[in-house]
């Protein structure tokens, strides 16, 4: 990272969120299974999530989502080059939804491709824009977390859905030259791994080629636990080693949104001040990919991450998948 040589950087130019309007609070979950506020709210922390209305799909969500980060930018959508979209409830089994976001966005040239890696997509999608735009193959990209994980959710099983919802967020990317160092604006550092042995823990039990169904998710609620409490901080521990950098010198903690104690814990095993932590879990529960960008929506808006900043995204999801991106903002 103490390099002189010229080389290109992808700069946070603009975040933006989109939730659906409906919302579906515990009390009314409670209607619908056998579970209560109290329950919810002490395993999980969340209060309330979003729902997709009939007919509104992932894209349109990922759409409204990629319009706010464009005005937030200052960009048009003309701008933009390359589109990677975080999803495991696509619009269609083909074509992408990241196809239907650039049509609907009006974009006829550049790429769009969909990124499958449950709620670590968000995380994997910056990762891999970051290195089309520093191979400087592509110049502006629209990075998005888009799901409406309502359509997957067994809504009988109250082990899973008091913990999902629908949303969309979006960040736009822009290759500028830098020097390569830390101090320097852009993600300055991303981490990915994957372990595909764990399925049974957390999965979908349909899809096009095992059942030609969309199928449920279904999961071992504790062994998830276990395993994103153990697991997250390597990634993050992986970025602190390729930058020199340590959990004091963060200013923000940006973590996959599923769980209030996974993220407390997570953020007390890596030495990260409570008040560093970005928490929005109790305004949209799990909402997979979408659920990073959400979080820096809401605190880039407040004016919590602020130019300069040194913020850490992690996540966690299906797989199982697990990174980390580091970006100075
Ligand atoms: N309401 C009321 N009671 C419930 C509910 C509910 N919604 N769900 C389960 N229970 C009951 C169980 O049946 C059990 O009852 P029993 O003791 O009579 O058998 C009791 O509550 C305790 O259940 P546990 O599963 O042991 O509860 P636990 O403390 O493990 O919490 C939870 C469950 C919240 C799912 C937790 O394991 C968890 O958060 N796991 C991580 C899951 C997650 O975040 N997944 C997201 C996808 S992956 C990712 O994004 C990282």
């Amino acid at each position: 990272m103490t390099t002189s040589m010229p080389q290109l950087r992808s700069v946070v130019l603009g975040v933006g969120a989109y939730l659906p309007e409906k919302t579906l609070t515990n009390d009314e979950l409670a209607k619908l299974v056998d579970t209560s506020d109290e329950w919810i709210m002490q395993r999980t922390g969340i209060k309330e999530r979003h729902i997709a209305a009939e007919g509104e799909t992932t894209s349109m969500l990922g759409e409204k989502a990629a319009r706010a980060a464009l005005a937030d930018a200052g960009l048009n959508a003309d701008d933009i080059d390359l589109i990677i979209v975080g999803t495991s409830t696509p619009d269609w089994t083909f074509p992408s939804t990241a196809t239907q976001i650039q049509a609907a966005l009006g974009i006829t040239h550049g790429v769009a491709f969909d990124l499958q890696a449950v709620c670590s997509g968000f995380v994997f999608a910056v990762a891999t824009a970051e290195k089309f735009l520093r191979s400087g193959s592509h110049k502006r990209a629209l990075v998005i977390g888009a799901e409406t994980f309502s359509r997957i959710i067994d809504w009988t099983d109250r082990t899973t859905c008091v913990l999902f919802g629908d949303g969309a967020g979006a960040m736009v990317l822009e290759a500028r030259p830098s020097q390569g160092g830390i101090e320097e604006r852009g993600v300055l550092t991303t981490h990915l791994r994957s372990d595909g042995r764990h399925r049974a823990k957390l999965h979908v039990d349909g899809g096009p080629s095992a059942t030609q169904t969309v199928g449920h998710l279904r999961m071992e609620g504790k062994e998830v636990f276990r395993f994103a409490v153990g697991h997250v901080t390597d990634v993050v521990k992986d970025a602190f080693a390729a930058t020199g950098l340590m959990a004091d010198d963060l200013d923000w903690f940006v973590p996959h949104q599923a769980n209030r104690r996974i993220i407390d814990m997570s953020a007390q095993k890596l030495g990260i001040a409570p008040q560093k932590i970005i928490a929005t879990v109790h305004l949209h529960g799990n909402t997979s990919a979408a659920s990073v960008p959400l979080a820096l929506a809401v605190a880039a808006a407040d004016g919590r991450i602020k130019r300069g900043d040194l913020v850490m995204l992690e996540a966690v999801g299906g797989g199982f998948t697990w990174g980390s991106a580091l970006i100075r903002w």
